[in-house]
This record gives structure tokens, sequence and C-alpha cells, in this order.
């Protein structure tokens, strides 16, 4: 069992293999927190873990209770307005505009299982891994809406999912203002908040801080979780390395508004709160509905960094992403975006597919500009039907001669988005998000369609389904460039248009359910001018995303670092583009930047019609040796070695293991090459101790602990006249003998 009540019914434990997360009924009927980190025995009661003392100036509950004061008290949901002065989980605002509640102990419910949440992307346990759901009920004395606090456990591997539910079952509709998933009240402020933030082509960079006394928060308000901010954060003690000491991993099933935030009070408790953003919300629970928050996902271990990623990784393989591409390995596939951007025809797509068949890579994707008239960014979006000029015979003659080869195709949508030079707006003006009286602002010259209509979401639906059917295509890439501004819609009322950044995200991922319940085999790959929607909400639907714009394989280093932290390598598209790079104009070689893209899932992205034939060669010679260790490229446990967020930078490794650790792949790169260096060596990580290895293929057996322990000696490099020894890479494949 990983839930145990105890035999009064006010203490609820959590267990995982290794976790203990415990709440109780308070002595004001509301839910308080216990404890959360490694796992305890199962007691009665805890009065340890919830001592409490008098202290000044803060007000109490109630006179009887003197040491019962609010802001002392942890709490699973907290509201405002009763003396706890922190941000509240929640909060409600009346009819006669009161923005107090209390919410009090009902009831409780206990499932062996854990369904899937109605109309949000969510986790479940198809597979019958031991899950079980608590759901705790309180209501409001003073309007009647109930609460139910969800809380489902995943004991193997060590996650808690929590979310909330509102039900309004009286006559009258109040207002939900605030409506967070998840409440973590720990009991010091003893932690570095880490978080990864950037901006296009610089996603998910690393920043490490020690909390400080105040509210410190990472969010978006731009209606999608962003390339600045992601909705991941972590909670690690200042001691806590990669590899040892206690961190808390959160993460949130949801790609639009969000924040997640700490507080650290006068008392030096620490607050956190993870789920929508409450500014730019409000939801009217009108008689009869509900509300329900998406889920957050909690994590804990005392294992390091490192182990944390691993955990809540493997979670998300077993219990977030579709199930039929969880474990399926990924095409290697080929983009024409950096090739052609927006010239090309037929004739010229095909003699990059022929090449690209040639090196045996097994999908072909048409990037943008495959339809209405559209030969830059000013036109067409909305217009999913052929580009009549680019494929005079079709599009789906061009699509039949890529699937004749052999190969999967994937194609571009941005299903969102409208242009103002398009039939779709045109007909359909008002399927724009604007305010009607204010000048709308362009940005890459497009315009938001309002993904909170039905209508909107029912004409995508049936273009792009069309699209399918007539090209049997294999896999979509869904793009999304810009963000919302001007929220308005023309459809809601006055009072719901606070609604819409969360109705906005609700109709996509209608849309993503329709067309993936609809299209079981195709997959999908969320994009968002490369890593702008990078997250959990889009992973249900998209197994894979595009993790940058930036290709230069140097940057990505920092990129698929930094996002490994948070989710998994076969969720990151990682392709191969041309020297010198679009973005930063750098050099490097094709071994270094296929050594990068390895460690996701490979793509090129470059005019192989323009490469010599030692490239081809080399070319190849990459998709061959990827094919033959794409899973554990794809699935291996990932090892974070040496950080490129860690002093100059120079150096970051990291490597893949196979769960049996029977093999594992490390990765070197060094970014300045340092005449007459000191000694390198590469350590290993995740190999059996007490097994004997070799390295790349080598005589020499070594011991995983003599690889892990004491390292591999890494000879200097030396320059090749003619040649930068620069931005180098060196792959170990370590294999068990
Ligand atoms: C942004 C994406 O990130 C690129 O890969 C490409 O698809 C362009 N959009 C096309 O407009």
């Amino acid at each position: 069992m990983s839930i145990t009540i105890n035999p009064a019914a006010t203490v609820f434990h959590l267990q995982t293999d290794h976790t203990s997360y415990i709440v109780e009924i308070l002595p004001n009927q509301t839910l308080g927190q216990v404890y959360y980190g490694d796992r305890i025995p199962v007691k009665d009661a805890y009065p340890n873990l919830t001592a409490r003392e008098e202290r000044g100036g803060t007000p109490t509950w109630h006179d009887d209770l003197p040491d019962f004061q609010p802001e002392l008290v942890k709490t699973e949901y907290a509201s405002f307005g009763k003396g706890d002065y922190r941000y509240p989980a929640f909060q409600l605002t009346q009819p006669n505009g009161s923005r107090v509640s209390e919410f009090v102990y009902q009831n409780y419910q206990l499932t062996a299982d854990k369904q899937r949440l109605p109309k949000l992307p969510s986790t479940f346990d198809d597979t019958q891994d031991d899950a079980q759901t608590l759901t705790i009920t309180l209501k409001d004395r003073l309007t009647g809406v109930l609460q139910h606090l969800n809380y489902a456990v995943f004991p193997h591997q060590d996650v808690i999912v929590r979310s909330a539910t509102f039900e309004n079952p009286t006559a009258t509709a109040v207002t939900l203002n605030t409506a967070y998933s998840a409440q973590l009240d720990l009991p010091d402020d003893r932690y570095d908040f880490l978080q990864f933030a950037g901006d296009w082509a610089r996603e998910r960079h690393l920043y490490r801080n020690r909390l400080r006394p105040g509210s410190q928060s990472i969010a978006s308000l731009r209606g999608a979780s962003s390339a600045q901010e992601n909705p991941f954060m972590m909670l690690a003690r200042p001691e806590t390395t990669e590899t040892q000491g206690s961190a808390y991993g959160l993460n949130l099933v949801y790609s639009g508004n969000f924040n997640d935030s700490v507080e650290v009070n006068q008392f030096a408790t620490s607050r956190v709160l993870i789920g929508i953003n409450p500014t730019e919300f409000a939801w009217n629970l009108v008689p009869e509905s509900t509300f329900q928050t998406p889920e957050a996902i909690l994590s804990y271990t005392s294992a390091g960094l490192n182990q944390l990623s691993q955990q809540m990784g493997d979670f998300y393989q077993h219990h977030l992403v579709n199930s039929k591409f969880a474990n399926q390995e990924r095409p290697v596939l080929i983009n024409n975006w950096e090739a052609t951007y927006f010239d090309f025809d037929e004739a010229k797509l095909m003699t990059i597919v022929r090449q690209a068949h040639d090196l045996g890579i097994d999908m072909f994707v048409l990037d943008d500009g495959w339809f209405g008239h559209r030969n830059d960014d000013t036109t067409s979006l909305g217009d999913w039907v052929t580009n009549q000029p680019k494929f005079p015979q079709g599009l789906s003659h061009f699509c039949d001669q890529v699937h004749a080869l052999d190969m999967q195709l994937g194609l571009w949508f941005e299903p969102e988005m409208v242009s103002k030079d398009s039939d779709l707006y045109r007909a359909h003006p008002d399927w724009l998000i604007g305010d009607p009286h204010a000048e709308l602002t362009p940005s890459r010259h497009q315009f938001v369609l309002d993904m909170s209509r039905k209508d909107v979401v029912d004409y995508l639906a049936q273009r792009i389904s069309q699209i399918i059917d007539e090209t049997h295509l294999d896999y979509i890439k869904w793009d999304m460039n810009r963000n919302i501004t001007e929220a308005f819609s023309h459809q809601l009322e006055a009072t719901s248009q606070l609604e819409l950044a969360h109705r906005y995200i609700l109709g996509v991922y209608d849309l993503y359910d329709r067309l993936t319940q609809a299209y079981p085999d195709v997959l999908f790959e969320s994009c968002a001018s490369g890593g702008g929607r990078f997250d959990l909400g889009m992973m249900y639907y998209a197994p894979q995303a595009w993790t940058s714009d930036d290709t230069d394989a140097v940057e990505r280093l920092k990129i698929q670092y930094g996002t490994s932290y948070g989710y998994p390598q076969a969720m990151m598209g990682a392709h191969v583009s041309a020297v010198p790079n679009e973005q930063n104009g750098r050099i490097t070689s094709l071994t270094t930047r296929g050594a990068v893209a390895f460690f996701g899932d490979l793509g090129y992205e470059l005019d192989i019609t323009q490469m010599t034939p030692d490239e081809l060669q080399q070319i190849k010679e990459q998709v061959a040796f990827y094919h033959q260790y794409r899973p554990l490229f794809q699935f291996g446990k990932f090892y974070r070695i040496d950080s490129p967020f860690a002093s100059d930078g120079n150096l970051t490794s990291w490597g893949v293991v196979a769960p049996d650790q029977s093999q594992g792949i490390f990765g070197r790169y060094q970014l300045l090459n340092h005449p007459n260096a000191p000694y390198q060596r590469q350590f290993f990580q995740g190999l059996d101790p007490k097994r004997q290895y070799t390295v790349n293929g080598g005589a020499e057996h070594f011991s995983g602990t003599e690889l892990m322990a004491a390292g591999y000696f890494v000879p200097s490099l030396k320059p090749v006249k003619g040649y930068s020894s620069d931005f180098s890479a060196q792959l170990f494949i370590v294999e068990a003998v």
C-alpha cells in the first residue's frame, strides 16, 4: 500500500519507494502539511513534525488555540484572509465581493489507479505500476463550494502528482481568482532555487541561486510556457550536487501562463506554489460546474540532482508520454528549413530526398512554405492547402514519391496562427484574438487564432485531417511562432475575458487530442520558434520537441545540458546544421556537430546537395552509427558529468548508459584547446562497479569502479596544420566484456 490512513482518519501518509508525503487534518479542520522528504516509518501521529509555539505579532486562528497561528502553520492549500499573509494557493470571490473562504474537511476517497483528467493532458497508470489516488474533499462554510485535493502516488518513480478540482454544487456563481495546482510548505529556507531560463536561441540555461526572504518566482504571461522561463524548477540544499544531497523537483503538466514561486517568510519557512499564473486569470464557477487545475509533478530524492532528473524522466516515459511512442525509437530525419527556407519546389526537394535516402536517413520533413501562396513569412498562415506553384502535381504527388523510397514523411504546420493575407482571415476576421478597438501588435507578420472557439478548432481539425488523409504523413511538426497580445475573444462575454488564456490552451489541447486520437500512428513534434513551449503539457501529445532554433553545436551544449535537468533526451530534437552556423556564424566540425546531436533525436538540417563526397560519407557513417546505438542514445539513463555552466565552461561531458549497464556512450566536448595543458581524465558514471569494460574497443579491460573513480586518460589534442583544434568532441563507447 502506498497510502496509509491512521485509525482516526486524520493523517494520510503517502509513501513511494524512497519518499514520504504526510498530510493531516488540522484543529481548524483545514488540511495541514506534515512532511515531505526521505521515507519515514508510518505512525498514527507526528507531533514532532508539526510542533507549534506561540509567536508575537501575528493572528491566531481562535482564542482557544493561541499557538495555532496561520502564518506559522504548514498547510496543503492555503486561502487568504484568515491570518496567513503568504501568497495563497487559491482565492474565491463570493457573490457579495468578499474574498474570504473557510474550507473544512469533509471526507476522502481512495482508489487503486490513476485516471486521466478530462480536457487536460495528465498522468496515467495504464501499465498498472501500483499507482494510487487519494482525493480529500473540503467544503467552504461561506459559499458551499467544494474543493477536491487530488494526490496520485507513483511509488516506483518517487513521484506524487497533485491537482485541485473546484466544484460548485450551489445555485450561485462564484469567481475563482487564483487556483494553483500544488503548494508545498517547507519548514526552512536553506535551499537553492534552480531555474531554467533564457530566450529564443538560448533556452533553458541553468541558474542556481540561494533562496532569500520574500517571494521569488519564475513565470510566463505570454500565453505559452515560453523560452524565457520554464515551468520546471528544483529546490536543492546548498551542498547538493549532481550525485548526492537532497532536492525537490516540481513541474507542471501545462503549456500556458504559469507561475512557480517560492516565498520565504519572516519565520524562514518556504512556501512553494506551482500552477496557472493568477495574473490574466479568473474563472466563473457557475452553478453545477467544476474547474480542474492542471497537474503538478512533485518528486524528491536525497541522491542528488542527476537522480532527480532520471526518476522524473523515467516517470514521464511511463506515465505521461503517449504510450505508443514512449519506447518507440524515433526516426532520423532531414528537415529542409535551413537548407532552402521558403525557396523550394518539388524538383529541388526531391534531390534532397533522394540524397537523404542514400545516406540512410529515415524521414524527410517538409517545413514552412508548402501551403497557400507562402514564399516568405508575410502570408498564408491558416490556408492549409497546397502551394500550387511549388507542387504543380499536388502535394500528395510529392509525398507519394517520398513514401515510394520507403522513407517516412513529415509536414510542418503552425495551426494556431493566421496571416492577414490569407483567405482564412478574409473570411473570419473575428477569429483573431484581439481587442476590436486596439491596434493589433504584429509579430513575424502574423496573428493568433482564438483557440478558445470551437469553430476555430473544428476548422483546423478538418483542414489538418484532410492533409493527413491526402498525404499519409507520418509526422507533424507543430510550430507556434508568436505570443498573445491584446488578449480578447470576440466570443466570450465581458465577464469571461479573463478565462481566455486558459481557454486558449484548452483549445490547443482539444485539437491535439482530436488529431492524436484520429491518427494514433502520427508522431508529433512540438515546436515554438524552437524551444518556446517545451513543457509537459506538450509532451503528453508530442513525444518530442524542437529544442531550440539555435543549432550551433557549442550553444547546444548549454541548451541540451540545461534541458536535461527537467526533460529526457528522447524529447529533444537535435539537428546537425551547416557551418558557418546560421545563428552565430561559428564553424565547428561535422564530427562535433554529430557528437552533440547524437544525445537527442538526431536530425539533419542542411543542404546535403551542396556537400562534398567526403562530408556525405561522414554523414552516412554518423547515421549508421546512430542507428546502431539509437535505443541507448534516446532511452539510456542520462548522466551529466562536466557542466558547461561551471567555472569557465570550457569542458562539457555527459553520457548515456543502458538500463542493464552493459553499454554506455559518453560525449566530451572542449571549447578552446590550450597548449601544454594539465593532464585530463574523463570520469564515467552509471557503470556497474564490479563489471569489466572496454573503452572504444581497446584491448585493455577496466572495472566499472576504475572508470568511475579514477577516470580514463585523455591525451591532449595535437593541432593539425590547416584545421582548428577548438570546439572538439570525443565519444567514448564503453562496453561490458
Ligand atoms: C520556427 C522553427 O523553430 C523553425 O524550425 C522553422 O520551422 C520555422 N519556424 C519556420 O517558419
